[in-house]
């Protein structure tokens, strides 16, 4: 025998006696009422995550195959938090350079602490150590029993003698075992968004990313499903669904192995964003958090969303949401005072909660008159508006509804006043042409003097009795480079979104509950990471109805409906004012329309249909959701929502591009109480139009209803019509 292999087994030897010599802690289970993530602690003691899935009970827990073999070939492939360096073969899941250069981490279990928050939430941390180095790694999870979800986000900190660098950092490792693996993805553009594609993840590695910077979810966005063994359907199948919470790069890694494990790794994206960490500090991820379902993508969607409700995954989430009538697509920059006390008359007599000032509203020496000028200048234009803010919420005020505004603090139009004022707070490259793009560029969030300028903007507009603000934030950074950094620019990308969170932490400490809308240039901020600062996000600036159904579609896989501004347009004035109402309805419902334009009978339609809202939202900003019909799989769509109670629902069905003749088949209902008998009303419905329905004004069980079903459109499913049918028990 080759005595330098004799050498080595010995070292190896003395290396894990000590750890062998310990006895590995019981399984440690992360559990919610219906799901159960176990890591287990192998003789080596590195941490194995053993299983994930549908809850076990504690016999089978015990049951479950200890980690290894720990053999010369290949590591035991499900470490926990895959450590990059020493034996792993795949994709990391962290990877540090210690501060003499040494590139690799190994982890072993050092202890774990678990404590009980209400009779809700547990939560769980591992604590992971490097026998060498003085690193330490935190795998953090919070598991809200009720909602079925776990928040998971890890942290990272050290005691070397000078600063490591982090060059993986993911927020955490799941691993599932399954035969086929089937990811469902939301992709887009401007004005497209949230599209949604499933395709096979199949042997290697795949990618979904971003690094757009400060409009992360522009082309992608942070959220997805997997279904196990085939692709899950609405009501059956095993999906995980989960979704990172950062407002930033983002990276989600698919890695299906030689054993065929998928290991998924979400977290921020360390593309260009080396983290250089000092010693004593921690590095904390963005929280991922996700759910895990038997019953198909429905039953997903529900556990997040009310998570996101009840859990602070969204401001206010179980507050209501204010009804709005916005002036964007009627007036665009181009208003007066006059012009505007009288939209905001109208929305008063439209019966909404809150008129919605947009963009145009600001700069002197540079009016912002369209999109060239003006960014930066937050002072009210004097021509346009020469009595100020304070004259609109006084108008707003005497019509008794509240009054909003739009801002994008976070950038810059070279055509300002800012940008002479300060060109060091602008992200762009020395010696490099500018890019600009929208003819702006980004404000540098690093920067603390930035973050006041932020803060005091829209402080500034809330000291006046501003009761509403959409934040957009219309570009992605390109040419990066932070002057306030100045020699190490790689932590500009994180340490933007920190700067961020902070300056909206800043807000929320002095504003706890005021209703902010996040936009970014339509939907391109989509993640729960922001979410918990906001009450609800432009899904798009595509206010197109037909297309909104699929948009819209899209984020309710992962958001609940109050967060979804959702509003009723003249972006396709083809399409009947009925058809547009209908599905800006599902979600949480506005106006951007000239409401002095509509005919009478719109105008008392539209006055009837926000009555209306505004006695079901609890039900759709509240209940659970249930998609009955894809557009994705036909031309009738239908889905609904039921509050908790199961007393109310709301169902809304929507014929798209319906072919001639083409056969109309009852909608089987779901989430109805099989024993109550539900009155059906046909709502919405215009000025003398009669129900076509025959299920309108009828009674039946929600057991008939959930097994016959009833139709949610006409016999002849005409192109682009719809109905909305209100649900009452008895
Ligand atoms: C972006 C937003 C729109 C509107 C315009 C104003 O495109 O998405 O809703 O606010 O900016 O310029």
């Amino acid at each position: 025998m080759n005595l330098r292999f004799v050498y080595g087994c010995l070292l190896l030897f003395a290396r894990i006696t000590p750890a062998l010599a310990q006895t590995p802690p019981p399984p440690i289970a992360i559990e919610t009422e219906h799901i159960s993530l176990v890591l287990t602690v192998g003789g080596n003691q590195k941490l194995y995550q053993t299983y994930l899935g549908a809850k076990l009970t504690e016999a089978d827990k015990q049951l479950l195959p200890k980690p290894g073999p720990f053999d010369a070939y290949a590591p035991a492939p499900n470490e926990a938090y895959v450590p990059a360096g020493t034996d792993n073969l795949f994709e990391p899941a962290i990877r540090v350079v210690h501060a003499d250069g040494n590139p690799g981490l190994a982890l072993a279990f050092a202890d774990v602490k678990t404590s009980q928050t209400g009779d809700n939430l547990t939560t769980t941390t591992v604590h992971l150590r490097d026998p060498v180095y003085p690193v330490d790694v935190l795998l953090h999870f919070a598991a809200y029993q009720k909602e079925d979800v776990i928040k998971t986000w890890t942290e990272i900190k050290h005691r070397e003698k000078k600063p490591v660098v982090l060059t993986q950092y993911a927020s955490a490792m799941l691993r599932l075992h399954a035969p086929h693996y089937w990811l469902t993805q939301l992709h887009g553009d401007w004005a497209s968004e949230a599209k949604e594609t499933q395709s096979e993840l199949t042997s290697g590695l795949k990618v979904i990313d971003s690094k757009l910077g400060t409009r992360p979810s522009w082309y992608h966005t942070p959220s997805f499903l997997v279904a196990l063994d085939k692709p899950a359907t609405e009501t059956s199948g095993e999906v995980l669904a989960g979704t990172l919470a950062w407002t930033g790069n983002f990276r989600l890694a698919f890695e299906v192995d030689n054993l065929n494990t998928l290991r998924m790794l979400p977290g921020i994206n360390p593309y260009a964003s080396e983290y250089t960490l000092p010693a004593n500090q921690s590095f904390v991820t963005p929280e991922f958090i996700f759910t895990y379902s038997t019953t198909g993508k429905g039953q997903a969607s529900r556990n997040l969303h009310r998570w996101a409700r009840r859990q602070g995954g969204t401001l206010d989430g179980t507050q209501p949401r204010l009804t709005l009538l916005n002036n964007w697509e009627t007036t665009y920059a181009k208003f007066t005072e006059p012009r505007l006390d009288s939209l905001i008359g109208d929305a008063a007599k439209l019966g909404v909660d809150l008129f919605l000032l947009d963009d145009g509203w600001f700069g002197n020496k540079f009016p912002r008159n369209n999109d060239k000028a003006g960014l930066g200048d937050w002072q009210p234009n004097k021509t346009k508006l020469p009595n100020g803010i304070g004259h609109l919420v006084q108008t707003a005020t005497k019509a008794d509804i509240k009054f909003g505004i739009w801002v994008e603090p976070e950038a810059v139009n070279p055509k300002s006043e800012l940008y002479s004022k300060h060109p060091d707070w602008i992200l762009r490259l020395p010696k490099r042409p500018e890019d600009l793009s929208r003819s702006q560029l980004v404000l540098d969030l690093n920067n603390p003097k930035v973050q006041d300028f932020v803060y005091n903007t829209v402080d500034g507009l809330l000291s006046q009795n501003v009761g509403y603000i959409k934040w957009d934030n219309c570009r992605m950074i390109t040419n990066a480079y932070s002057q306030y950094l100045g020699k190490d620019q790689s932590h500009l990308y994180i340490g933007y979104v920190q700067g961020l969170y902070k300056v909206l932490g800043r807000l929320r400490q002095k504003y706890p509950h005021l209703p902010m809308m996040l936009c970014a240039g339509g939907g391109s901020r989509a993640d729960y990471g922001a979410l918990k600062y906001f009450t609800e996000f432009w899904t798009s600036d595509n206010t197109d109805a037909f297309e909104r159904v699929f948009i819209q579609w899209g984020f309710l896989n992962f958001f609940p409906a109050n967060t979804l501004a959702s509003h009723v347009t003249n972006w396709n004035p083809q399409h009947t004012l009925k058809f547009r109402t209908d599905v800006a309805m599902m979600g949480k419902l506005g106006y951007d329309i000239d409401v002095a334009k509509l005919s009478a009978d719109e105008q008392q339609f539209s006055q009837q249909v926000v009555k209306d809202y505004k006695r079901l939202s609890p039900v759709i900003w509240q209940g659970d959701l249930f998609r009955l019909r894809s557009p994705y799989e036909g031309n009738q769509v239908a889905l609904m929502y039921v509050d908790e109670a199961q007393r109310n629902a709301v169902a809304f069905g929507y014929n798209l591009h319906t072919r001639f003749h083409e056969a109309v088949i009852p909608v089987k209902l779901q989430g109805l109480d099989p024993a109550k008998r539900y009155k059906v009303t046909e709502i919405n419905l215009m000025p003398g139009q009669k129900s076509d329905l025959p299920a309108h004004g009828q009674t039946y069980s929600g057991d008939y209803l959930m097994k016959v079903g009833l139709l949610l459109s006409d016999g002849e499913a005409k192109q682009l019509t719809s109905h909305v049918l209100e649900l009452t028990a008895e």
